[in-house]
């Protein structure tokens, strides 16, 4: 199993919910690696000193979240240079066509420009495919937003295999265990997935916010007019987002389905009450970890070290398979 993230340093509840609690989960189930991809941070302007520091708070997060390197393999993209080699590979399987396709690209070439986006940009997923083929993965946990590049990295993998010879896996998507796949709204804005693209700081419940910090976010949490009394309180995605959202978050981190948990409840302030205090005691073992790795940053980044060599071990064997095949003169 393979999965990646990127360095921004400010996951939130929406990455711990959808995505992060179940890479803890798979240490176990699976061999997985799990990547800080601090090369894709390259694809939009940024600032380098904010990149090694992101990169670092980041992977101090997913330790705290509780990745533990006997159990899974956790390093950094640009640690393992056979990203970048394999990039070129598949680059020179890829078409412009394809890569136009998809609709990552296409969002946000519209935003920026694409006359002033990056050509690594528009490379980006190739740099994914070749994070995910160098493992010979099966599986990758992914969200909706990165099926289509998931599906591209099938599709050069297969070419790849026709044009020179069984060289690479071919990944499957994993979908989320059953009711696990939970998918936090923004607070503020709850038709929308929370995400630090597009909300305010308001609606987006960052790991490492203090409890009053989120006490305060999730009472300020945008509901409905409904008064108070049985059946206000409803799990009602198109009707009542807000609530059903808070409905949701209660249950990814209490257990059981949200339907079942909105007939405890007959007015909105104990139903934010109970879901603050949820989220905060879930947090709180989680931000005393991620405090004692800040205060000692050589410890991960021994960890880290660690992990790119074993990474490496397993990356420089697919690398030397590809350009073996590929034609290129042996050393
Ligand atoms: N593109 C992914 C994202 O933005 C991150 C990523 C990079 C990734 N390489 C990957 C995810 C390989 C899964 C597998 O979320």
């Amino acid at each position: 199993m393979f999965s990646g993230i990127q360095p921004t340093g400010t996951s939130h509840l929406g990455n711990y919910l959808g995505a992060l609690r179940w890479w803890v989960d798979f240490q176990d189930r699976y061999d997985a690696l799990y990547c800080v991809v601090d090369l894709h941070a390259l694809t939009i302007p940024g600032d380098p000193e904010e990149l090694s520091k992101a990169t670092l708070t980041t992977a101090s997060l997913l330790l705290a979240a509780g990745l533990d390197p006997s159990r899974c393999i956790l390093f950094v993209q640009s640690h393992v240079h056979q990203h970048a080699e394999l990039t070129w590979l598949l680059e020179c399987t890829a078409s412009m066509g394809e890569l136009n396709r998809m609709t990552q690209w296409k969002d946000k070439a519209a935003k920026g420009g694409e006359e002033s986006a990056r050509v690594g940009l528009f490379a980006y997923p190739v740099l994914m495919a070749a994070d995910i083929l160098l493992y010979d993965t099966d599986l990758v946990p992914v969200g909706d937003d990165q099926r289509q590049h998931l599906e591209l990295t099938r599709d050069l993998a297969q070419r790849w295999n026709t044009r020179y010879g069984d060289t690479f896996t071919i990944p499957n998507a994993v979908i989320a265990p059953a009711g696990g796949g939970a998918r936090i709204m923004d607070l503020q804005d709850p038709l929308r997935k929370m995400s630090k693209s597009s909300g305010s700081d308001a609606g987006i419940i960052y790991l490492l916010d203090d409890p009053d910090v989120i006490e305060r976010k999730v009472k300020r949490a945008v509901t409905d007019l409904d008064p108070p009394g049985p059946g206000a309180v409803r799990w009602d995605p198109d009707e009542k987002p807000g609530v059903s959202n808070l409905l949701e978050i209660l249950a990814a981190l209490r257990g059981g389905k949200p339907e079942e948990i909105a007939a405890g409840y007959e007015n909105y302030g104990k139903l934010k009450a109970d879901a603050a205090d949820a989220v905060i005691e879930m947090l709180r073992p989680l931000q005393e970890r991620y405090r004692e790795y800040a205060q000692d940053p050589g410890s991960v980044q021994a960890i880290l070290a660690d992990g790119a060599s074993r990474a490496s071990d397993i990356a420089s064997r697919t690398y030397e398979r590809a350009r073996s095949a590929i034609g290129l003169l042996p050393r």
